[in-house]
């Protein structure tokens, strides 16, 4: 025999650690080079048609305004294409939603006195049925349309937040993730305290990392050791937090963990509206009849114990489709024989432009359409759009509008 003898239990520990040391170094210093830090990242100009198409009035119209002289002033390029500036877009919103009052509710959307703060939570077990990047792109895209938006990251691998600039090794100290304003012990802090604003104008985030494991270890002990009550108790505390900043919002857009633990449970409990993504491909549906099981039982235990769970909506969608794909296609259309209205109608297309972008940290709405394919760009935001253009309206029909 001349095979090494098995490691011993520290040898194994200190490589492991060597290696997760080694990585991280190589981690950081490979995303200083490819990713713009925090600070720097910014979100782009955009054009005076996109504006338009935002706030729904023609781009002939915005170019009388500003020769008019009236409202921001757009930057001029040499061709004479005009640009706004993301916090333009604001101003502009705020100037129409002054000089043509009763159209203001269209161009300042923000929920009024008496509309219920929508929190959609984007669930399944499976990983890699695009949660993050639904939750990523709706996020980014109510507040294109007008709304304060808070994402919270809650999955422990916090992709969101990376997405959004931070990276969560690095970025995110101690108690700055949701369990900072959710923990048991005195460290606990106010909600505000780890609500960060993003580069991106009109979403703040809290954002994640390993630390919000700690949830999942201290919650058995907290139940033993502490009689919790009312908002004290584990699977209220989510909520608890979010209404501590309530009025800072109009929807917070929530990125569940891939697993059905007692911060799930929380986020489930704080939820007015879940979105359940699939990815339509036999496997992903089998494991999400098991998803929906789990679920409904937690959701049970939850109302047993006083929660309430009365959701405004639950709409699956069906995201990283092939529309070509003939058995993708037939698991679509069974999906809508199954739960008829609750998938929703638009199903987001499966595209190189949402991977790519994915990769480079650039959402499509960061893209500027020269940077990829201009087709495949309209295409693949066309099916995004089509989707958060349903979930909005449904936020907008529980605020009655
Ligand atoms: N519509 C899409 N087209 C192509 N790739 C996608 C699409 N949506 C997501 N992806 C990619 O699939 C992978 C998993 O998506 P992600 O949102 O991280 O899933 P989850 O959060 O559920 O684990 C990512 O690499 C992402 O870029
Ligand atoms: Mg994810």
């Amino acid at each position: 025999m001349n095979s090494s003898p098995p490691l011993p239990a520290t040898g194994a520990v200190a490589r492991l650690s060597r290696h997760a040391q080694v990585l991280s170094g190589q981690l950081q210093a490979l995303s200083a080079t490819l990713f713009a830090p925090t600070s720097r990242k910014a979100l782009r100009s955009f054009s005076s048609g996109e504006v338009a198409r935002f706030l729904g009035v023609s781009d002939g119209y915005l170019r009388q305004l500003s020769l008019d002289g009236l409202g921001p002033s757009p930057a001029l390029s040499s061709g004479g294409r005009r640009s706004y500036t993301p916090a333009q877009l604001g101003e502009l919103r705020a100037f129409l939603a002054q000089s043509r009052p009763r159209e203001a509710l269209d161009f300042l959307p923000r929920r009024r006195a008496g509309d219920k703060l929508q929190v959609v939570a984007v669930a399944n077990f499976k990983g890699g049925s695009a949660k993050t990047t639904t939750a990523l792109y709706l996020s980014q895209f109510l507040a294109l349309e007008g709304y304060r938006v808070l994402a919270l990251d809650l999955d422990p691998q916090a992709s969101l937040s990376s997405m959004f600039g931070y990276q969560p090794e690095f970025d995110i100290g101690e108690g700055e993730t949701l369990y900072g304003a959710i923990r048991y012990d005195e460290a606990r802090r106010p909600m505000r305290e780890v609500v960060r604003p993003t580069y991106f104008e009109g979403v703040s985030i809290v954002p994640g990392n390993l630390e919000l494991m700690e949830f999942e270890h201290h919650t058995p002990r907290a139940m033993v050791e502490r009689s919790l009550r009312g908002a004290d108790l584990f699977f209220r505390r989510v909520a608890g937090a979010i209404a501590e900043v309530e009025a800072d919002f109009d929807v917070v857009v929530v990125d569940c963990p891939p697993q059905l633990g007692y911060l799930t449970m929380g986020a489930l409990n704080a939820a007015t509206a879940l979105l359940v993504t699939i990815h339509p491909q036999m496997v992903d549906v089998a494991s999400m009849s098991q998803f929906l099981l789990m679920t409904s039982d937690v959701m049970a235990v939850i109302e047993e114990a006083g929660g309430r769970l009365d959701y405004d909506f639950i709409r699956y969608v069906v995201t990283r489709h092939d529309p070509n794909d003939v058995p993708e296609t037939q698991i679509v259309a069974l999906l809508r024989n199954l739960f008829g209205e609750d998938v929703l109608g638009a199903t987001v297309w499966k595209s190189t432009a949402i991977a790519n972008a994915g990769l480079t940290k650039q959402s499509l709405y960061e893209l500027d359409k020269g940077a990829v394919g201009r087709a495949a760009y309209e295409r693949a935001l066309d099916s995004v759009n089509g989707a958060n253009q349903e979930i909005l309206n449904l936020v907008k029909k529980v605020w009655g509008r």
